[in-house]
């Protein structure tokens, strides 16, 4: 009955979500509180109190009709232009309500951006360790993901692999920084590179190479870590953001694209995003949240609460014996398994009531995911359990 292409989607059903299925589970026999569940990166901070208020403001004070009626599928133009606006006062860039596409988060974001981008067997690459959907979203459109292996000592992306991999069918490669699942975030040098890396290939073969900035985590960098803007480093660019994590918001669906005049074909890569935006289904991106996060647009989530969870889990992890690389951005921990089968390590994690994600959820085996966008006292709760654990493996303890 289901369609061939829903088969491997079915079998392999998301690790995370059985996870977070799993913690429910749990939590039912031995009570929320004695369950660590590390699993979803679903913000535990609430948006910020703007959100609430630019809620009641706008249905109070704004009319109906301009607040839930139909609109141009690109979003409210208004709405953009203070988008275009703010992000030119943050990062000198030159965008106008044109370059902006309100999009359904930033998974939608995406899938607008392959349907616009991709012919079949067009190739787009993504550094292992990524975001696993980014695989189903390419294959939605008949693209091909190819997969450049980690550097498993700095998570930083293995350029000259990226390099070999370039070829003829190359659209796309795709980038996430600040990093899920490793918390990692790539340094000017680094982008730098990658331009120079992207503008030769683009020569060698007469292609336009698109570098697709997957950036839901921005906003969450610590440290005072730069992020930098990459439509500043390389004009085939499109930026996809999301309000899910920078306003605590995942459950509205609210995100934007930023097409750049200085991308190849920009008008016309615009105007089929656009459409893409409608056909795809989404039609336009929800009109209240359009119109909460134009007001909300200097609002900032407790990032404090998140880095208090970093210096915790981190230095706890370490000081039992763990291997990781200390995260400057995002909510997450990737932590290297002290045995080769991660999984077998979320298994056994899981005893101790510890809900974690395998690696290779991330195309990454050997390691695992930590979640830490949970209450501190969830933390601090969870450290005799992760002790124990780092204990029977033979961690130091
Ligand atoms: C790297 C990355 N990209 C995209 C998304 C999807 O974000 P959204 O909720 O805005 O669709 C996520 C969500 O966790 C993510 O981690």
């Amino acid at each position: 009955m289901i369609a061939e292409k829903m088969k491997p989607l079915v079998q392999n059903n998301s690790a995370i979500r059985v996870m977070f299925e799993e913690g429910k589970r749990l939590a039912s026999i031995y009570g929320a509180e004695n369950v660590y569940d590390f699993s979803l990166g679903n913000p535990n901070v609430p948006a910020p109190e703007e959100v609430k208020q630019a809620i009641y403001d706008i249905l109070e004070n704004e009319p109906s009709t301009m607040v839930h009626g139909y609109m141009s599928n690109a979003g409210f133009e208004d709405v953009r232009e203070a988008v275009a606006n703010s992000l030119n006062k943050r990062f000198e860039t030159n965008f106008a309500a044109k370059n902006i596409i309100m999009t359904v988060g930033a998974a939608s974001g995406l899938n607008v951006v392959f349907k616009t981008l991709l012919n079949p067997g067009d190739e787009v690459i993504a550094f292992a360790p990524y975001f696993l959907e980014y695989g189903a979203y390419v294959r939605n459109y008949d693209g091909v993901l190819v997969v450049v292996s980690p550097n498993t000592e700095t998570f930083q992306p293995n350029l000259e692999e990226l390099e070999q991999k370039i070829t003829e069918k190359t659209k796309a490669v795709i980038v996430n920084s600040p990093h899920n699942p490793t918390g990692v975030v790539y340094s000017e040098d680094t982008i730098k590179k990658l331009a120079d890396i992207l503008r030769a290939k683009e020569k060698e073969f007469g292609n336009t190479i698109v570098l697709v900035s997957d950036e839901p985590y921005r906003e969450l960098a610590y440290d005072g870590v730069e992020v930098p803007y990459l439509t500043k480093y390389y004009d085939d660019t499109i930026v996809g953001y999301s309000y899910s994590k920078s306003l605590s918001l995942p459950g509205e669906r609210i995100g934007y694209l930023v097409i750049p005049d200085e991308l190849n074909e920009s008008e016309l890569v615009i105007t089929a995003a656009t459409i893409a935006n409608r056909v795809l289904g989404s039609v336009n991106a929800p009109s209240l949240f359009q119109r909460v996060i134009a007001r909300c647009l200097d609002a900032k989530v407790n990032v404090e609460a998140y880095d208090k969870n970093r210096n915790l889990l981190y230095k706890s992890l370490k000081e039992y014996g763990f291997e990781c690389i200390k995260p400057e951005g995002a909510f997450y921990l990737f932590v290297k398994s002290p045995v080769e089968d991660e999984k077998q390590f979320c298994e056994e994690a899981k005893k101790y009531n510890i809900l974690i994600v395998p690696g290779s959820s991330f195309a990454c085996p050997g390691y695992v995911r930590i979640s830490y966008c949970v209450s501190y006292d969830t933390i601090k709760n969870s450290l005799p359990a992760f002790k124990k654990l780092a204990e029977e493996y033979g961690l130091r303890g």
